[in-house]
């Protein structure tokens, strides 16, 4: 894509629904958000729609506002998915070229072999995404095209997502009159703005912390390893904090917002007010009781997420540590707190200013996925399927990957 295109991304997070239109060129060359649209509400619950009309009726709120903000309608959309059905599997595929020129077609072949094998039923693909080829048994290959071998093996890191719950969420975007342009893993889109090629390089993994979700992208080698979706987030901390201070809900949430965070930074005698629950009088809460508590949440998040890394089996492999993003991660002192529980490098993405964006979601961590979802508009990853199958087994709707190699 050479020229300017317009182009839209819906987020439906657990907390907001997000719509934004922008304008953006190839490369990284150009991108301006023409509008945004933000619905508040939460018709979906860790990643998954918990009622339809709800959800559609927060889309058309969003898409209302977006539309106006820009000046322009909308049709389609690029759309984020995510939950804990979201599924990340390593697969391989073998194709027998018998001491011949490898084809378009042979590379196909390995790639859809490895595709069928990690697809599970029930499940939806969403990405194949490209790691890496071996050509008779030398690993590392970026382009096998037109080499000569015996065996060529494609390796790959297939994603797929629950189909009712791809379903629920598109059936929430049709009833809102926008068609769907692909179904992206919100985790992946989140990766991408957040990780520089460099740390995926070395080894790192991004932990998008949202309201109800903490999605995880992992990479090695510029390689995608692995993809999961915890069902922790900052929703769970307030209702944590809520119970603990017998203070409402909602108060919670404002409190863990203004006065939280995760290393001591109020002195002996800092009170914060706390409002009751029913008719009984507020009271006062010390500073530094909040962080203790604070830090006690956020540990218990810290450890779910170290587990999943070592039942991976890639704990040992982030040499570019973890990258934290989303808007639960903005809580001061969670790199510092991190580090020492993960015991390697650990940084927050906050996203850079961003052209044509209001200026009250500036630099919010929680429009990580909408800004990675555009980024993967303008430079795509070597992935290859979101469509379904046609009945004949041919791909109806090919991107990046295949189109290298499908194309003449
Ligand atoms: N300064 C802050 N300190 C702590 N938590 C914060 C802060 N600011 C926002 N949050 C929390 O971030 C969460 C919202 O994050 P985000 O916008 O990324 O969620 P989401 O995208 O709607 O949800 P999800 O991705 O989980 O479906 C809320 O739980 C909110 O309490
Ligand atoms: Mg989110």
């Amino acid at each position: 894509m050479n020229e300017q295109a317009i182009k839209v991304v819906i987020d439906l997070g657990s907390s907001r629904t997000r719509v934004t239109i922008a304008e953006i060129g190839s490369n990284h060359s150009y991108f301006e958000v023409l509008g945004c649209g933000i619905a508040a509400g939460s018709a979906v619950k860790a990643g998954i729609v918990t009622n339809i009309s709800a959800a559609t009726a927060a889309i058309r709120q969003a898409v209302a506002i977006a539309e106006q903000e820009a000046g322009v309608k909308i049709n389609s959309a690029i759309v984020s998915i995510s939950g804990q059905h979201i599924l990340g599997v390593n697969s391989d595929g073998q194709a027998h070229i018998r001491n011949r020129r490898i084809r378009n077609n042979d590379i196909v072949h390995a790639v859809m072999r490895a595709r069928n094998l990690a697809h599970k039923g029930g499940q939806t693909l969403l990405h194949v995404l490209e790691q890496q080829f071996i050509v008779d048994g030398h690993k590392g290959i970026t382009d096998p095209k037109g080499m000569t071998a015996d065996e060529l093996e494609a390796r790959v890191h297939v994603i797929s997502a629950r189909s009712a719950a791809v379903d629920n969420l598109s059936q929430c975007v049709r009833e809102a009159g926008i068609e769907i342009e692909q179904i992206v893993y919100a985790g992946l889109a989140s990766a991408y703005a957040a990780s520089s090629t460099d740390e995926r390089e070395l080894g790192v993994c991004t932990v998008d912390l949202g309201a109800g979700t903490a999605d995880i992208m992992l990479w090695l080698h510029n390689q995608p390893m692995h993809a999961a979706t915890l069902p922790i987030g900052g929703e769970q901390i307030s209702s944590e904090i809520a119970t603990a201070l017998r203070t409402p809900r909602s108060a919670a949430e404002t409190l863990k917002c203004r006065y939280g965070a995760l290393r001591n930074k109020y002195s002996q005698q800092h009170r914060i007010p706390l409002p009751s629950t029913g008719h009984l009088p507020d009271r006062q809460l010390a500073g530094n009781d909040m962080v203790e508590l604070l830090a006690t949440c956020y540990q218990n998040h810290f450890t779910h997420i170290n587990k999943e890394l070592h039942r991976v089996g890639l704990r040992k492999m982030l040499d570019g540590g973890i990258i934290f993003t989303g808007g639960a991660a903005q809580i001061p002192g969670l790199a510092e707190a991190a580090g020492e529980h993960f015991e390697c490098p650990v940084r927050v993405f906050i996203p850079p200013p961003i052209e044509g964006l209001p200026e009250h979601l500036q630099r919010d961590a929680g429009m990580v996925t909408t800004l990675g979802l555009f980024y993967l508009q303008q430079v795509p990853l070597s992935d290859y399927v979101w469509a379904k199958e046609e009945n004949d087994g041919i791909i109806q709707n090919v991107t990046n990957f295949l189109k290298r190699y499908l194309s003449p």
